[in-house]
């Protein structure tokens, strides 16, 4: 859809507008791909690009994404003789993303530098920012820039820390924006941190994945968990305000939160202990091996012609019955072969904990690896069934029941 440049007209007023700021960097062409995430959430993204970002990425294509006119300093800021283009902007706006951010914006907004556009609108706007840089390594780990971000983020603006791997310019290192994803879930916890809810603020631990205990240096001992049901809670936690630490014996994906790589039990456990000690609610979602390998074999176990081989298994420790202490609000899952919601009650007396969240594994089409769930989740107050549905809507339920039980309600 071809839009006139020369009279910008910004979308509706209204509290779905979205400010996103785009500057000059190769990561530009994932703020395309945000933009376009943005409207299908039924956010109204209002694009700003630098003249940098513009030789990177016509303003026809945000045009055309986010189906309005691209502000920037060419077209608006000189031609409509736009004073007021940036107040204006920055009053429309209800959340303000910088995407790709370089070092050149990342300095000026941490100095008030308003030289452009987009800088003199951060500056004229109020509301929550979120930035994500995107840059070589070098340069991002460049003192300025360290203490440029630490200024920004000291000030409230949410940082999306660059990841690590290949870069544009031929090197590694960290640098690399985040993902479309990880800022649009940013996003949408800006806005719903604007309503602030019990979880807001506080220190939420989640498990995810199964366990990994070492046989030798090659075997383990693991199981089907795909961690998809602890990252689901986690994401949830994390759009009610929560400060999230994720713990993940599954693939660690890219998130805006803190995330913990482990591997076995004994890992899991030492790194929830750390986490639990200021946290307000544990989540343990992990499908957590309850016997491990008496001794790990170095090397190899070789077959040489062994008609059998036996492995000496112990108990592990249990890492939810472990982590109990006052102000810690623990919520354990039981995933049962059979409806066995009985044996399901039975755990969170035995556990001592909060919530249960009981799933039959054996049930057509979900729990364990699928992307659905069937979930009763037992409190004190009472049982809550939540027929099969996406992980993310047991999510949802799962988090409703933990701020219900926050407030003490
Ligand atoms: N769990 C844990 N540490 C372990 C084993 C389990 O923290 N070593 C946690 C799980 O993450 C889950 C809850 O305890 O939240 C229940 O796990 P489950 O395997 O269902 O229960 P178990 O105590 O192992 O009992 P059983 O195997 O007899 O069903």
């Amino acid at each position: 859809m071809p839009v006139a440049q020369d009279r910008p007209v910004a979308p509706p007023a209204g509290a779905r507008t979205v400010l996103v700021g785009v500057t000059g960097g190769i990561a530009v062409y994932k703020a395309v791909e945000l933009v376009r995430s943005l409207v299908k959430e039924g956010f109204q993204p209002l694009v700003i690009e630098t003249e940098a970002a513009r030789r990177f990425v016509m303003p026809l294509t945000f045009a055309a994404v986010s189906q309005a006119p691209v502000l920037d300093d060419e077209t608006t800021w000189q031609s409509s003789g736009g004073w007021f283009q940036h107040i204006e902007a920055a009053r429309r706006a209800a959340v303000m993303v910088v995407a790709p951010a370089t070092a050149n914006t990342i300095a000026k907004l941490a100095h008030g530098i308003a030289d452009n556009l987009l800088t003199a609108t951060y500056l004229a706007y109020r509301g929550p920012v979120i930035v994500a840089p995107s840059m070589n390594w070098a340069m991002y780990e460049h003192p300025a820039t360290t203490e440029n971000l630490r200024v920004l983020a000291e000030r409230g603006v949410t940082i999306l820390a660059a990841t690590s791997g290949e870069l544009a310019c031929g090197e590694e290192g960290q640098g690399r924006m985040v993902s479309p994803q990880t800022i649009l879930l940013a996003v949408r916890r800006a806005f719903a941190a604007q309503a602030s809810g019990p979880l807001a603020g506080r220190r939420v631990v989640v498990t995810a994945g199964g366990t990994r205990e070492s046989v030798d240096a090659v075997r383990f001992l693991g199981n089907r968990s795909s961690g998809k049901m602890g990252r689901a809670v986690a994401d949830e936690a994390y759009l009610h305000g929560a400060d999230v630490v994720l713990v993940t014996a599954a693939p660690a994906e890219e998130s805006p939160y803190a995330t913990h790589a482990v591997e076995s039990t004994a890992e899991m456990a030492a790194v929830v202990a750390r986490e639990c000690a200021a946290a307000d609610v544990l989540v343990m979602a992990a499908a957590v091996a309850d016997f491990t390998p008496a001794a790990t074999v170095d090397g190899k176990i070789e077959r040489n012609n062994k008609p059998s081989l036996s492995i000496e298994l112990v108990a592990t420790s249990d890492i939810l019955a472990a982590s109990a202490r006052p102000g810690l609000l623990r919520v354990g899952f039981a995933a049962e072969a059979g409806p066995r919601v009985d044996r399901a009650r039975a755990k969170r007396k035995a556990k001592g904990v909060e919530i249960l969240v009981f799933n039959d594994i054996l049930a057509e089409g979900v729990g364990i690896g699928s992307d659905e769930n069937e979930i009763t989740i037992i409190t004190g107050r009472g049982e809550t069934h939540v027929p099969r549905t996406s992980k993310t809507r047991c999510a949802a339920a799962i988090v409703t029941e933990i701020e219900a039980t926050l407030v003490g309600a």
